[in-house]
């Protein structure tokens, strides 16, 4: 790859989804993008490029910017989340909302779906006396691919025993050829929709909780800045945001604090 094509992919990806490449990452372009260039009948890489750069292929174009995401996940994943999430995050909301019974969720970066199941599942089992409550969960993605599989939640043997408690795989699944497959009731709590980070998504609407977990770990600071001011307008001013472990607000907006007594990235909204 010439040093002017990796440029172009650099600026592409950066404009596309927010990506951060940052130098040196031929392997990771080369990697993801030859398969890709094949299944699309594309002789080379380098035929990729000269058509990416045509910009006249909106379904190429997606599917580049798909195919550099990173979609690793799993079902109730680092667990301390989880547990601010049943010590203290929900026992404040529905203390809160216990007049309305109406909770707004929503995840950002939901992947194929291991995170929203994970927090309904939680919901099912910590909170019963939430059954009579409104609970509207969006969860969102930039990519199609995941939103799909994310819909049908299906996951292999594999997928499953990272972090599902046994317990919960007999309670929320049926078994199917190919692994498992989250019960219809289930799946149909979660109101999936594409969405990238970098559009408008005030749209969406208020909410008590935000989950933007290890998504704004590929953005420049910039961007990250830009996304949780924007985060911060539509979570209400007893909400929380709860990032990834790996992730701060900190040198990065004063618009969020981080939460005392929480064992995980889970941040209070300032000034509100
Ligand atoms: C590493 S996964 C995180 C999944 C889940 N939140 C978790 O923590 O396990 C990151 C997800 O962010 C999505 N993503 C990347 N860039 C995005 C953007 N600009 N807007 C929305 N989603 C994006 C990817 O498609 C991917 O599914």
């Amino acid at each position: 790859m010439t040093s002017g094509d990796y440029d172009f992919l650099s600026n592409f990806l950066q404009q596309s989804s927010g990506l951060a490449l940052g130098a040196g990452k031929d392997y990771l372009l080369e990697a993801r993008l030859v398969p890709l260039a094949q299944s699309w009948g594309l002789p080379d890489f380098d035929q990729l490029i000269k058509e990416l750069r045509k910009g006249k292929d909106a379904r190429l174009s997606a599917a580049v910017t798909e195919a550099m995401t990173t979609n690793e996940t799993s079902f109730f994943r680092d667990k301390s989340p989880f547990e601010d999430l049943k010590n203290f995050i929900l026992p404040a909301l529905m203390e809160a909302r216990g007049t309305s019974k109406k909770l707004r969720i929503w995840c950002a970066a939901a992947s194929t779906g291991q995170e929203p199941y994970s927090v309904l599942m939680l919901l099912d089992e910590a909170f019963p006396q939430l059954s009579g409550w409104s609970i509207d969960f969006i969860a969102t993605d930039i990519s199609q691919a995941m939103l799909d599989r994310a819909r049908e939640g299906e996951y292999s043997q594999f997928e499953i025993q990272r972090g599902l408690p046994i317990q919960s795989l007999v309670k929320n699944f049926t078994q199917t050829p190919r692994g498992w497959q989250v019960k219809e009731g289930l799946r149909k709590r979660v109101d999936y929709r594409k969405l990238n980070l970098l559009d408008e998504f005030g749209q969406l609407g208020q909410f008590d909780l935000i989950m933007c977990r290890n998504v704004l770990i590929y953005f420049d600071g910039p961007t990250k800045t830009d996304i949780l001011n924007r985060m911060h307008r539509i979570v209400r001013k007893d909400g929380y945001l709860m990032l990834g472990a790996a992730e701060t607000v900190l040198g990065l907006t004063d618009n969020f604090v981080r939460f005392k007594g929480s064992v995980s990235a889970t941040y209070a909204p300032a000034g509100k």
